[in-house]
């Protein structure tokens, strides 16, 4: 296949990437479709919260303990004993997330071990009313998310390794898995979005999408439908009424939507260390510096970051995690809090390397990396550029003003002869630095 066959298939799947966007010629390809109400408030969610928590936490090696231990279900499930939820509020997590910037948080309502933190009705044993917590915890989270103004998402697992069904009648466990939803669907008032997890373990099965998803448009027309592709996939749309492709762990690419039957949006989810559930041995946490630069990167692709935390074994917030998301939130504080442009600017202005612009109706703010080496001085290489001149192209408009966010200073700027916008970026002033530094340019 040629790179412009490829090209035209790609954009006929509806998704390509940044690089062969660059490859194809304009005029061949169809306008892209405009997003939905439902996805644009998506999109202007920007910053998330993922919250893995079950009866996992309480082993504290992660939320696969189950199936990597090899742990038969019997046993397993003793956790249920001992599952307390004392220190769970769902509040606390919204405050957390609000301090954070973060405008919704998404909660394993259940995960692949089959435990489900909210009451099924008997559809299965393995839920929160046979614990002693004795409550709901996802009424529990979703009021405290509306307490705080956050928007709550249910993950929901699709794989499941203790259900008898999963294996022996998968259409029996299918309608369990649609019964679950539609539960979720209509006890809860309004659920910004479900999001699936597990269809990745049987590639080739018949999930009967179709129908999971015709019913949660039936009882939440407003809630965005994900489906994670998993690692191996990321940016691959799936169904047609997926609303976001998702992008594991991984690093959000531009998504090309000419020619698509939809927009789509896309959204990065994260792990804060190396597991999403509580992990004590785990100590490869990722600094509040990089889950900034991460921020910045999804939104430079016009994709959301949804950040994970695993709360301890009885739903306590972990302290690390807590901090950090608290870092990030006073560095959003810092470039406008609410009415910051990672919310609502749009994407399209680029720079050299990873800096980029986000443009709002009287201006751009321009995101600059590298002003200075990481904190750990050990690692930082040649890519750390330094004070200097950065150039940025697709600023439209006769820029009046260029100032950084955080001490006011007024940058010389001028426009080089291909119409780029180039700044002479200065360097922090002493008792500040920012990870990434971000100026204003006004029209
Ligand atoms: C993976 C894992 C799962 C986790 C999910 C979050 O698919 O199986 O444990 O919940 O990623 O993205």
């Amino acid at each position: 296949m040629s790179r412009r066959e490829m090209m035209k298939a790609a954009a006929a799947s509806g998704l390509v990437s940044m690089s062969m966007r660059a490859a194809g010629s304009d005029d061949e390809v169809a306008a892209a479709p405009a997003p939905s109400a439902r996805v644009s408030r998506f999109e202007g969610l920007a910053f998330g919260m993922f919250v893995h928590w079950g009866l996992y936490s309480q082993i504290g090696r992660g939320e696969w303990a189950k199936h990597m231990q090899g742990i038969p279900t019997a046993e397993y499930m003793r956790l249920m004993e001992t599952f307390t939820a004392a220190d769970f509020d769902g509040r606390s997590y919204a405050r957390l997330a609000r301090r954070a910037g973060m405008r919704y948080i998404t909660l394993t309502s259940r995960h692949h071990d089959g435990f489900s933190l909210y009451d099924t009705g008997g559809l299965s044993p393995y839920d929160v009313t046979h614990t002693p917590a004795g409550r709901d915890l996802v009424r529990d989270f979703v009021d405290g998310c509306r307490a705080e103004g956050i928007v709550p998402m249910l993950y929901c697992t699709t794989l499941d390794w203790s259900d008898p069904r999963f294996d022996a009648d998968f259409d029996a466990y299918l309608r369990y898995l649609r019964d679950s939803v539609e539960i979720l669907c209509t006890r809860y008032g309004s659920i910004g979005g479900f999001w699936f997890d597990g269809n990745w373990s049987r590639k080739d099965a018949d999930w009967r999408e179709d129908e999971l998803y015709a019913l949660i448009r039936r009882h939440q027309p407003e809630a965005m439908i994900i489906n994670n592709t998993g690692i191996d996939a990321m940016g691959r749309a799936g169904h047609p009424e997926i609303d976001s492709v998702t992008f594991e762990r991984g690093r959000p690419s531009t998504l090309d939507r000419r020619g698509a039957p939809k927009y789509v949006s896309g959204e990065m989810c994260h792990t804060m260390n190396f597991h999403w559930g509580k992990a004590t041995r785990d100590f490869n946490f990722l600094s509040p510096a990089h889950v900034i630069e991460s921020l910045c990167l999804c939104r430079r692709a016009g994709a959301n970051l949804l950040m994970n935390l695993g709360p301890e074994a009885q739903g306590g917030l972990p302290a690390y995690e807590s901090a950090a998301f608290g870092v990030v939130g006073a560095w959003i504080e810092g470039i406008g809090g609410a009415s910051s442009s990672l919310y609502r600017g749009r994407p399209g202005v680029t720079g050299d390397g990873e800096d980029f612009g986000l443009s709002t109706d009287d201006g751009v703010d321009l995101y600059v990396f590298d002003l200075t080496a990481t904190a750990n001085t050990d690692v930082h290489g040649p890519a750390r550029r330094g004070p200097g001149r950065r150039t940025f192209r697709g600023v439209t408009g006769e820029i009046r003003d260029v100032r950084w966010f955080d001490n006011d200073e007024s940058l010389t700027f001028t426009r080089t002869d291909d119409g780029s916008l180039a700044i002479e970026a200065t360097g922090y002033p002493y008792g500040t630095n920012t990870v990434v530094r971000v100026a204003r340019a006004r029209r």
